[in-house]
């Protein structure tokens, strides 16, 4: 019987030890995609990088995340968890309704989509808490998200995220493993809130 639960929780608390924010920006918008050429988005403070990243190094499959911006890359978010893009050829834009869009340039190939309300000015922007909010130009990342990452967890619980339902949303957020230490599909392990009865946190396995 497996015992251990893989999902990890993560919650460093990483002070002010990092130096100062680099040029490469910290948004995304329609006019302004992501190649895997190793371009990344760098949060306002350098504490979080988004960018294409392969878990192993050398290997052809290419994921979208976020990492702890720090020299032992830890991964926090996945975009594509189970559909890698082999080779170098990804390309993540905005449409210009504001959803985000992973695509193979080669053949157009849709690997990953954010839904997103219609917004006329959109951006998304990565924040120094880790989340990935995209939202209106300009706008309160706080209250105006119309899509965040951080509804989207994959198996990292960052400080300011939550799990379980949204009501309004109707999500029900949890953290999954990933299947392999190379490769984040989803896992056999999950922990999320438990609604039936007295809310409480479960972790199991399927
Ligand atoms: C964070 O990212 C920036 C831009 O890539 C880089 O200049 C800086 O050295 C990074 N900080 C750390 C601690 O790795
Ligand atoms: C936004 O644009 C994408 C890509 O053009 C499209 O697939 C999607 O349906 C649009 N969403 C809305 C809400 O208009
Ligand atoms: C966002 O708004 C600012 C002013 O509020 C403007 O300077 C900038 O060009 C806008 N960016 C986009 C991508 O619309
Ligand atoms: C649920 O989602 C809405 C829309 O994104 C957000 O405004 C609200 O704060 C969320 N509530 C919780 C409890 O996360
Ligand atoms: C956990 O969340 C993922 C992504 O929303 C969903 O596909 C999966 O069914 C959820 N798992 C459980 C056990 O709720």
């Amino acid at each position: 019987m497996k015992s251990a639960v893989i999902a990890s929780f993560l919650c460093l608390l990483l002070s002010t030890a990092f130096t100062s924010p680099s040029n490469a920006g910290d948004t995304l918008t329609p006019r302004r995609p992501i190649s895997d050429d190793g371009s990344t988005l760098t949060s306002d403070g350098g504490r979080f990088q988004l960018g294409f990243f392969s878990p192993v190094a050398g290997s052809l499959d290419r994921y979208i995340g976020i990492w702890y911006n720090i020299s032992a890359r830890t991964v926090v978010w996945v975009a594509n968890r189970g559909r890698p893009i082999t080779g170098r050829s990804g390309h993540l834009s905005m449409s210009e309704n504001g959803s985000l869009l992973l695509t193979d340039g080669r053949s157009s190939t849709i690997y990953w989509s954010s839904s997103s309300p219609a917004l006329a000015e959109p951006e998304a922007r990565l924040l120094e808490s880790g989340n990935f909010v995209v939202m209106e130009n300009g706008s309160d990342p706080s209250s105006s998200a119309a899509w965040q990452s951080f509804d989207h967890p994959t198996d990292t619980l960052l400080p300011g995220m939550k799990l379980g339902w949204n009501l309004s949303t109707g999500l029900n957020r949890n953290l999954t493993s990933w299947a392999t230490s190379s490769d984040p599909s989803p896992g056999d392990y999950v922990a999320g809130i438990d609604v039936a009865g007295v809310p409480q946190l479960v972790a199991f396995s399927y």
